[in-house]
């Protein structure tokens, strides 16, 4: 099964310019790339343009964030038909930056479950602030997991793609160990197995935070994961194309 592999390039880069450039760099490397899925997500004043322009297959899309609503008095929103509208295959819901932004875990519920009625991807993204002795940080995760997933029905659970990302390892020097991660993903699948019975053996599970080049391939190979979710080294051309191939090389 291919890697999923979402480039994640947040508020970046600033003009159309770099990010049509960007674009062309990630491309030439997922193209090498025969063992992953690249799914970028652009800004989305920048997405329909790229999805326009583009013929191959190597890349999907992702929107970074959506509104539920189908339409609606809701200023400076942007709605997930929209989105799909312009392309978009994947969302990303529940980033911790979102969640930073005050997002909660019922708002969640409900563009995840509006996602699979549209038919789009959700990468459902959850993590705990900081780890404690104690390990409440398993009890965290399950509670996100289990509020995420409650407008999803059991027979589509398998459609979900599940993020781990705690906001501890985003931003960072160094992304988590491959064994936590592994650790993790077994948990994590045990909570969707225990929610939805069978159809979450199908949910792929990624990994994100501070991942590159050298940290990626490890990352796949131990972490028990079917992907990744990258975010700084996706918004530079150089790190993008040595990460794809990294992980081609391992493959
Ligand atoms: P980062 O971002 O790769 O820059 O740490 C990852 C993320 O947003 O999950």
């Amino acid at each position: 099964m291919k890697r999923l592999i979402i480039g994640n390039w947040k508020m970046n880069p600033p003009t159309f310019k770099e990010a049509k450039k960007l674009f062309a760099a990630s491309r030439l490397a997922a193209e090498k790339a025969r063992s992953v899925t690249l799914v970028v997500a652009p800004p989305t004043l920048f997405m329909r343009e790229l999805r326009a322009a583009y013929r191959g297959r190597a890349i999907q899309f992702a929107a970074q964030n959506a509104n539920d609503e189908i339409g609606g008095a809701h200023t400076g929103e942007i709605s997930m038909r929209q989105l799909v509208d312009a392309g978009a295959k994947f969302v990303i819901i529940g980033h911790a930056e979102r969640r930073a932004l005050g997002e909660n875990n019922e708002t969640i519920a409900k563009k995840t479950a509006a996602a699979i009625a549209l038919k789009i991807t959700p990468i459902l993204c959850v993590g705990e602030h900081e780890r404690t002795q104690g390990g409440e940080y398993f009890a965290q995760v399950r509670e996100q997991l289990r509020i995420a997933l409650s407008g999803v029905e059991a027979k589509d659970a398998g459609k979900v793609v599940v993020t781990y990302e705690p906001l501890w390892a985003i931003g960072k020097q160094e992304a988590m160990q491959p064994r936590q991660m592994h650790e993790m993903s077994i948990f994590i699948r045990k909570c969707i197995v225990d929610l939805k019975g069978a159809p979450g053996m199908q949910v792929k599970i990624l990994y994100g935070g501070s991942l590159d080049a050298s940290s990626a391939p490890a990352m796949l190979k131990g972490g028990d994961v079917q992907g990744l979710l990258v975010g700084r080294a996706s918004e530079n051309p150089v790190q993008i194309a040595a990460l794809l191939e990294a992980i081609e090389d391992d493959a």
